[in-house]
């Protein structure tokens, strides 16, 4: 029996603009990607909204629709692209420039296309990305007159494209690290704080202060503090828009989250686990600074903390030593190379050793997440969910959440998760996995 609906959604009616921040690997694989599909020429394969089903009612009822069958989602033929990038290369140039898709078979098709998107200026500060250096930028008196000028951006993006609606997400570098201080405690601290030029306000701020300001949600890709501050928070809670992070999962931490659960399940204790990367693209380089490296390592460190619950099990989390390593090795680019060695313990203390070796490609991974990611914003944000979407944990690192709450790191309940909050958009049942009603002892 079907809950009644919840909400009404406004339908995804018109076209979507899809902002970027940066239009670096990830940003351009998306859209070259996006594009192919349309026209016919690659599977988007990586992506929920595109690919996955969604069981509805009991398993009897044989009911599995496609997610984008099931839920009012913007079609990709109703994407349209922006982004803003310190480095003017276009689409194409860049989707060239990183090497991520072949040449022949995936770019130059796709070229009259790509190269007529082209990057806005960016709000750019060589203090919070050290390895980059860009001629795109735009200039102010104030970080204040910068953020202005990046709701001016969206306004007219909007109405030259004749996009109905508008997200934005955060595909830029890693900035240095920052902690919440008094300048994000509160809308006027920010608000003060950015006529004053405080240096805890970076640039991915600014573009989220903006992007809230014209009503726009905003997802955060990288792990740079951005939305998840309670000035932000409260900005969009006022405003009723969907905001969200932090930190695309893509690779290790993807596989992280799958094997720790896995040794909780099971009462396997861990003793250590270190995890170490090669990575030779431009954010291997930005990842090479030390400053923009912190704010990665806080990201990917958290996730074992939570889902193992050393304080919970002392004995067999309580010593656990965890290290994470990114080492910028450029004859890789693109295609970086992820290992992890874990020394896990069983019955009566005996240690055994998992050795994960993952060659993967960092864009290819990250490209469906923003798709997802744009697609599932727009829809938060016709159904009124107004706020942090922590439903959408399953494509971050570091979730932000409300106030007081732990994020949900294990990739399965976090994918149970979304699964079940887009059923109760719907007005569908919970899956809750009990199923005694098969079985004679769960008859009365
Ligand atoms: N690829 C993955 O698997 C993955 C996973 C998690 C997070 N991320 C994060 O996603 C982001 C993008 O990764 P990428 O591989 O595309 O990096 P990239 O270096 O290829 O692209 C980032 C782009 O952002 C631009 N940029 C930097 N500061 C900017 C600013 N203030 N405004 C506008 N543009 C700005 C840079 O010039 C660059 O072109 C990085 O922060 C990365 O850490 C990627």
């Amino acid at each position: 029996m079907a809950e009644s609906s919840v909400r009404s959604i406004a339908p995804a009616k018109g076209k979507l603009g899809v902002l970027c921040v940066g239009l670096g690997a990830v940003a351009s694989t998306f859209i070259a990607g996006v594009e192919l599909a349309r026209r016919g020429k690659a599977r988007p394969f990586g992506s929920l909204t595109q690919m996955a089903t969604i069981r509805l009612g009991k398993r009897t009822e044989q009911r599995a629709p496609l997610i984008k069958d099931f839920v009012p989602l913007a079609g990709l033929d109703d994407l349209v692209f922006g982004a803003w990038d310190p480095i003017p290369d276009n689409a194409y140039e860049a989707a060239l420039k990183c090497g991520v898709l072949d040449r022949h078979e995936h770019v130059e098709v796709i070229r009259d296309f790509l190269s007529k998107i082209t990057p806005m200026p960016a709000v750019f500060d060589q203090h919070y990305v050290k390895r980059l250096q860009g001629s795109n930028v735009k200039t102010g008196k104030s970080k204040r007159e910068l953020a202005e000028a990046l709701r001016k951006d969206i306004r007219d993006f909007k109405s030259k494209s004749g996009c109905e609606r508008l997200v934005v997400v955060w595909c830029a570098s890693t900035e240095i690290f920052i902690s919440p201080g008094p300048a994000h405690e509160s809308l006027a601290s920010f608000e003060r704080a950015m006529e004053a030029n405080d240096p805890t306000i970076a640039p991915s701020m600014l573009y989220a202060w903006a992007a809230l300001m014209e009503n726009v949600p905003f997802a955060n890709g990288a792990p740079n503090l951005t939305v998840d501050a309670p000035a932000l928070v409260a900005l969009a809670e006022q405003r009723r828009v969907a905001i969200g992070g932090k930190d695309f999962k893509t690779g290790q931490t993807m596989v992280k989250t799958v094997l720790s659960p896995m040794f909780k399940a099971r009462m396997l204790g861990v003793s250590g686990w270190y995890s170490t990367n090669i990575l030779g693209n431009r954010d291997g380089e930005v990842l090479d600074d030390p400053e923009s490296f912190k704010t990665k390592e806080e990201s990917k460190l958290g996730v074992l903390e939570y889902i193992l619950q050393p304080k919970m099990y002392p004995e067999l989390y309580g010593q656990l030593y965890h290290k994470v390593r990114i080492n910028y090795y450029p004859p890789r680019g693109d295609n970086k190379e992820g290992w992890d060695n874990i020394d896990i313990f069983g019955w009566c203390g005996y240690p055994m050793q998992i050795k994960v070796d993952f060659l993967c490609r960092d864009s290819i991974l990250a490209a469906p997440l923003v798709l997802d990611l744009a697609l599932f914003f727009d829809l938060a944000q016709r159904a009124g969910f107004a706020g942090v979407q922590e439903w959408l944990s399953f494509y971050f690192k570091s979730p932000q959440v409300a106030p007081g709450l732990y994020p949900e790191h294990d990739l399965f309940i976090q994918h149970t998760k979304l699964k079940n909050t887009l059923r109760y958009l719907m007005g569908e049942e919970q899956i809750t996995h009990l199923g005694v009603e098969y079985y004679e002892y769960g008859k009365d």
